[in-house]
């Protein structure tokens, strides 16, 4: 037990825990966002005795006559200060990271109202802005320093809201203060705490599930196997291969597959009753990459798929190989591009309850709430459901697939109380779905000008251990490879495979990033050889109006990549 004083009022915490779960769970101070629950994001950034503190590394037994703040205990006239600071320096996306970062704002200017730059970004140096690229937080910063110093807010730069007018976010003094609500800010009286217990195999066959020790657990509401899913077991935004829960008897497809899903009604008493579980598994070899997905006779990642093939793509115009043939300069290039993972700030999280209809309402972070929407009643087999989302903490692609909704709606249908689930980051970076690792051949033939007579591909994407949006993230990276250049012989052949590595999904530029790297390298090479600028092979094959690309689009008057060549 200790006693410390939380903006400006003096607080008991009775049972020792870390400070994050403290203020927001007994609190009830959810401008201290949890990002990761182990001191690496500073999305929970706190100030104790004047120096910022990441609350979730402190044990509350170890504060006794500490003194610390939260957004929630600024001054009206530091709210008023640091929302204007930060709406008007457009500093605010997310906003996940943004009370944190205002936290270390408040720490350094209370000490020094006229910091360096290099002061300033010292001062942020431990948290991390996934949306921002921080330079507009340091001009926050910097703005919020001359108010502090003048004791004047300045008017605001314009507010017509006209196209080409800079104006400030609406929903910023929500995100700065953070009294705006993502999923995990919901407290809901009598709400439960779920997870999934996943997979302790990439590749297993399920043999037997016994959750009996866990159900007798005192506290647990309620603990589900696939067999109690009333709808449909399979979901997925365009093919349906994504499980809820890996049934007895079934091949498991990666070690985030869910096995089954937990509540209770604290934290604790969930992971101990997950760890209660017991699963008999066949142990069976892993699919590991794109040559063990496709060599013959390979074991399969899906028992219901006839081989590891999830998507394959040929686009073919013109001749070539007989352009490339002819050429007077052709290279070849093998290329891998990685898996790349979009670690937004706020990991995925959903609150379910019964609402007034008695349907289940869902609180989502999301990218695609009218699929989650419907895929939830797939799950559940009923119409009854809502989804609201609710402020999304960075998405960038990796919040398209369900990861959390179905799990929490299924237990609120289950125990008809609210629920919420949230991945721990350790989680969230096992089960969303990633970039895609692409490896690439690319051949491309020249002639003494550097005109491009012709490329040939074949490239391979490892997706995973479901579909996600592999098959149109592989046709996009087909149809965009032949690049923004006027050129009439192009071949591409493309193959996703299913593999037992975590799954590949959107990613902003879905696909066309990876082949995109292969073709601009290859010109850089080209160029090289040729004896002209790279700028120069672009210039001369660029795509103008009216003009018909190697994938047979033909490009309108709004083109203008001669002009952006022209401007750099
Ligand atoms: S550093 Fe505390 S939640 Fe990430
Ligand atoms: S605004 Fe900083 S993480 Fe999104």
């Amino acid at each position: 037990m200790s006693t410390f004083v939380v903006n400006g009022q003096t607080v008991t915490a009775e049972k020792n825990k870390k400070l994050l779960r403290f203020l927001r769970d007994d609190l009830g101070l959810t401008s201290v966002k949890d990002g990761c629950s182990e001191g690496a994001c500073g999305a929970c950034t706190v100030i104790i005795d004047g120096v910022t503190c990441k609350a979730c590394v402190p044990d509350t037994d170890k504060l006794e006559g500490r003194n610390i703040i939260t957004v929630e205990g600024l001054s009206d006239w530091e709210k008023e200060m640091y929302t204007f600071a930060y709406a008007e320096a457009g500093a605010v996306q997310c906003g996940f990271c943004i009370p944190g970062m205002v936290m270390c704002t408040k720490a350094l200017l209370d000490k020094n109202p006229d910091p360096t730059e290099a002061e300033m970004r010292y001062a942020i140096r431990n948290n991390y802005c996934r949306c921002t690229g921080y330079v507009k937080i340091i001009d926050a910063i910097k703005l919020a320093a001359q108010i502090k110093r003048t004791g004047v807010i300045p008017e605001p730069s314009n507010d017509d809201w006209k196209i080409g007018s800079r104006v400030q976010r609406l929903d910023a003094e929500e995100k700065v203060l953070g009294t705006g609500k993502y999923p995990d800010d919901y407290y809901m009286e009598g709400m439960l705490y779920g997870s999934a217990l996943r997979s302790k195999y990439p590749r297993a066959r399920v043999l037997s599930i016994d959750t009996s020790a866990a159900r007798a657990l005192p506290g647990v509401a309620a603990v589900l196997t696939a067999e109690d899913i009333p709808g449909e077991n399979k979901i997925g935004h365009l093919k349906h291969d994504q499980y809820t829960m890996i049934p007895v008897g079934g091949l498991v497809h990666y070690l985030g597959d869910a096995i089954a899903l937990v509540a209770a009604e604290d934290r604790e008493t969930l992971e101990k009753a997950k760890k209660l579980i017991k699963v008999e598994y066949e142990v069976l070899p892993a699919i590991h990459n794109i040559q063990e997905a496709g060599a013959a006779g390979a074991p399969k990642v899906f028992d219901e798929e006839k081989d590891n093939v999830c998507a394959y793509k040929h686009i073919s115009r013109g001749d070539a190989a007989g352009e490339i043939s002819r050429a007077k300069h052709v290279i070849s290039r093998h290329f891998e591009t990685p898996w790349t993972e979009h670690a937004f700030l706020e990991p995925e999280c959903a609150v379910s309850y019964i609402d007034q209809d008695g349907d289940v309402f869902i609180y989502s972070t999301d990218q695609s709430a009218h699929q989650t929407l419907h895929e939830c009643c797939m799950a559940l087999g009923t119409d009854k459901v809502k989804v609201q989302n609710a402020l999304v903490g960075g998405g960038f692609g990796g919040k398209e697939d369900m990861t959390v909704q179905h799990h929490a709606a299924l237990l609120t249908y289950v125990t008809r109380r609210p629920v919420k689930v949230k991945l721990t980051r350790a989680e969230s970076l096992l089960v969303h779905p990633k970039r895609h690792h692409f490896e690439m051949d690319f051949t491309m033939g020249c002639d003494e000008n550097g005109i491009i007579k012709g490329v040939k591909a074949k490239v391979y994407t490892d997706t995973g251990a479901f579909a996600s949006l592999g098959g149109p993230v592989l046709e996009r990276a087909c149809t965009h490879a032949a690049g923004p250049y006027n050129y009439q012989n192009f071949e591409i052949e493309g193959t996703a495979y299913y593999t037992n590595n975590p799954p590949a999904g959107a990613f902003r530029g879905f696909g066309v990033t990876q082949t995109c790297f292969a073709t601009e390298s290859l010109l850089n090479m080209m160029a090289d050889e040729i004896g002209i600028t790279p700028w120069e092979i672009r210039y001369r094959n660029a795509i103008r109006p009216g003009q018909v690309l190697p994938n047979g689009q033909i490009v309108d008057e709004s083109t203008g990549l001669v002009e952006t060549l022209e401007a750099i």
